[in-house]
């Protein structure tokens, strides 16, 4: 494997990169959580942490935003460690939906199967098949996990939590289709709260860095150390963010980028390089499927410079 660049080439890799795209216009701050839009669309942060823990960054990277979907990624890597990938692909499944990260009509046209647990209704399911004998646990074991994954300090925000549970009317209507057809696991309102939770963590980009770099790291965190998931579960992640990470641009980024990557509406995306490094780039304006502008370019451009499609 060819080694990465010295250290400083990575910095300035990192600075110029931030440097030229942090400010690039288009998209917009997502507006159905009252919460989102209320965010300042002119932040930004670009974060590199290697699979063997050193860290490069720029911009606002102690800035703390909502995780939102990324949270999937956590929360299937519990999952997978609780039942194993072949039960979730059985469950849940491992295809990506063609269609918008909310979407009722992906449900309807596959007896009411996620199809993925990166999906809304995907998470849903994945929530409701953890292991837990209560609402509590259900959430502890998802907010253990998403502090293994990354730097160990993040919370809930009572603020994003009560802006997404007065208003996740469309995901608990998402849930109910899934109990009907067998296919939530615990009580449907139960596993829509929980997953409104997961969505509410406060993180960093750099957070996000770490939770990439450790997916890059076969489940071994970086920077604690600790293995937080099987190595062999890594690459069955990895594929499922491959068909679904960006939703309905899946497809295209794999195309453009060749990384396996996850967004959040929060504006945060991370990117993985198996075996190299994790990226991870912060900024609210998203575009139509729900991806941060500037952060897929910013990611775009390091996977570039880099060299690091996998399919190359
Ligand atoms: O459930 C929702 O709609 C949000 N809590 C999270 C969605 C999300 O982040 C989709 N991402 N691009």
């Amino acid at each position: 494997m060819k080694s990465l660049p010295s250290a400083s080439e990575l910095q300035a890799l990192v600075d110029n990169t931030y440097q030229q795209f942090h400010a690039l216009p288009g998209g917009e701050n997502a507006s159905y959580i009252p919460y989102l839009a209320s965010v300042p669309s002119d932040l930004a942060a670009l974060v590199i942490v290697t699979a063997t823990g050193d860290i490069f960054q720029a911009g606002d990277c102690e800035y703390s935003f909502a995780i939102e979907s990324i949270s999937k990624v956590a929360t299937l890597a519990l999952l997978m460690e609780d039942v194993g990938p072949e039960t979730v692909r059985e469950k849940i499944g491992a295809e990506p939906t063609g269609l918008p990260f909310n979407s009722v009509l992906a449900l309807c046209e596959h007896q009411d199967k996620p199809l993925s647990p990166l999906v809304n209704a995907g998470a849903m399911a994945s929530v409701s098949l953890l292991k837990a004998d209560s609402p509590e646990e259900r959430w502890q074991r998802i907010l253990d996990m998403q502090r293994r994954i990354t730097t160990g300090k993040l919370t809930l925000s009572e603020e994003i939590n009560q802006s997404e549970q007065t208003t996740n009317f469309h995901n608990r209507g998402i849930a109910w289709l899934l109990y009907a057809a067998g296919n939530c696991f615990c009580d449907p309102m139960e596993a829509c709260e929980v997953y409104t939770r997961q969505c509410s963590t406060l993180v960093t980009c750099r957070d996000l860095a770490v939770m990439a770099a450790t997916l890059a790291n076969l489940g071994e965190n970086p920077v604690s150390g600790e293995q937080v998931m099987s190595a062999e579960n890594v690459a069955p992640l990895l594929a499922e963010m491959t068909m679904e990470g960006l939703y309905d641009y899946s497809g295209d980024w794999a195309f453009e980028v060749g990384l396996p990557g996850k967004s959040g509406v929060g504006g945060g995306l991370l990117a993985v390089a198996p075996g190299k490094l994790g990226i991870a780039a912060f900024s609210p304006p998203l575009d139509e499927s729900g991806n941060s502008v500037r952060g897929q370019r910013m990611i775009a451009e390091v996977a570039k410079a880099l060299n690091l499609n996998i399919y190359r």
